[in-house]
């Protein structure tokens, strides 16, 4: 029997709440499709960080290295500051195992309203391709002259030929998958520097893939059209902090934050890849026992695809289309009055 070994993190407010739910699925289409799971849980979160000082221990990443995926909950609490969770254990994952890709699709399921009028189930479905690792998210800069009159914050962008090259490859390939259309985000009329390098490097490895029709908006009327026609589109690639706003927004279109997953992915399998809902902690929910799972739920279905096993994972997507579809089960968030528990057990009888 194939046999994976994954690292489980679920982290701080909803995180720990959405992980086991995912957990819960994915025993079930392993008993089912004749594979195997263990896990190993890691307390790894901002909670460990006001006990212990730290997100995770200084040889984190080598105790995941060996695990065949990462399957993360979210992490972050309202009284530590963001760079914190940010620098102390998301990145060093992203950055530490070259997850260069991360993959967040979309879609508007049946039985799902969007707050978009003009958008119907069926038509949305979409994917943005994220850079992951360099960007705007860079580690060049710094606070400055703190509490002075002169204070000041710096941050470099840093886009390189290989990091840039390497994310839109991954892009058009699954363009060429897809339906052969790529939309690249930028922003190139003269202002910044970074997208017009960009733009020529999408523009070569367009040539590279010439089964694949492409084209670019600048990310301000971008996001007006994710509103006004999100059907258009079909695979998305965008820097680091454009693929963030991105995604949010293309959640929304989709109903809800709360649906929609991401893999951060090292394509090239020499590192553990990591699945985990593209929303965060939601101090704002936490503890009610009311989080919508399914981007939780859906994560879990990527890393099974990316292990291989791409029928366990379409059944896990089916099973979600199905409640959405079928019944009037789903969170608050949804408009429903579900409980996380009681949308999981729904999901689980239709699995
Ligand atoms: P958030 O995604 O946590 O919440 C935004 C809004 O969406 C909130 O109103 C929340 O209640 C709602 N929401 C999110 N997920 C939901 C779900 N599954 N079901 C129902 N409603 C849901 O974003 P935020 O408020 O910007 O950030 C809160 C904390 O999470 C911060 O500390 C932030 O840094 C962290 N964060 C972590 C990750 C991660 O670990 N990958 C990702 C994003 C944000
Ligand atoms: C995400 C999150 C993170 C990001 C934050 C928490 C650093 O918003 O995964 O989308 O911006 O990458
Ligand atoms: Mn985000």
């Amino acid at each position: 029997m194939t046999h994976h070994h994954i690292a489980l993190i679920p982290g701080d407010g909803i995180g720990a709440e959405v992980l086991p739910p995912a957990q819960q699925v994915l025993d079930t289409v392993g008993a089912r499709h004749g594979f195997g799971l263990s896990y190993t849980s890691y307390d790894w979160s901002c909670e460990r960080y006001v006990r212990e000082g730290a997100m995770m221990p200084a040889d984190g990443c080598a105790q995941l290295r060996d695990k065949d995926a990462i399957l993360l909950g979210a992490v972050g609490l309202p009284r530590v500051p963001d760079h914190v969770s940010l620098w102390g254990l998301l990145i060093p994952i992203r950055r530490g195992f070259r997850q260069y890709v991360n993959l967040r699709p979309i879609r508007l399921f049946e039985g799902v309203e969007s707050p978009l009028r003009r958008a119907t189930a069926g038509e949305v479905e979409f994917v943005v391709v994220r850079e992951n690792v360099e960007g705007e998210y860079s580690e060049i800069g710094g606070r400055l002259n703190r509490g002075f009159p002169d204070e000041m914050a710096v941050q470099e962008a840093v886009f390189t030929r290989a990091g840039v090259t390497r994310v839109l490859d991954y892009a058009f390939e699954l363009a060429a998958r897809r339906g052969g259309k790529l939309t690249s985000a930028t922003k190139s009329n003269g202002i910044v520097h970074t997208l017009p390098f960009w733009d020529e490097l999408v523009a070569e490895r367009g040539a590279a893939h010439p089964q694949v029709a492409w084209d670019q908006e600048h990310i301000d009327a971008l996001a007006a059209k994710f509103v006004l026609d999100p059907a258009r589109f079909d695979v998305v690639v965008a820097s680091n902090l454009f693929g963030d706003i991105l995604s949010d927004l293309a959640a929304a279109v989709a109903g809800s934050i709360g649906i929609a997953p991401a893999a951060n992915l090292n394509p090239e399998r020499e590192f553990p890849s990591m699945f985990e809902p593209v929303h965060g902690s939601a101090p704002d929910i936490a503890g009610q026992g009311i989080a919508n799972p399914i981007g939780a739920i859906w994560s879990a279905a990527l890393m099974l695809e990316h292990l291989g096993h791409c029928r366990a994972a379409r059944d896990i997507t089916d099973a979600i289309a199905m409640v959405l579809a079928k019944t009037d089960v789903r969170t608050r968030d949804l408009g429903g009055s579900a409980t996380t528990t009681e949308f999981t057990e729904k999901l689980l009888q239709l699995l």
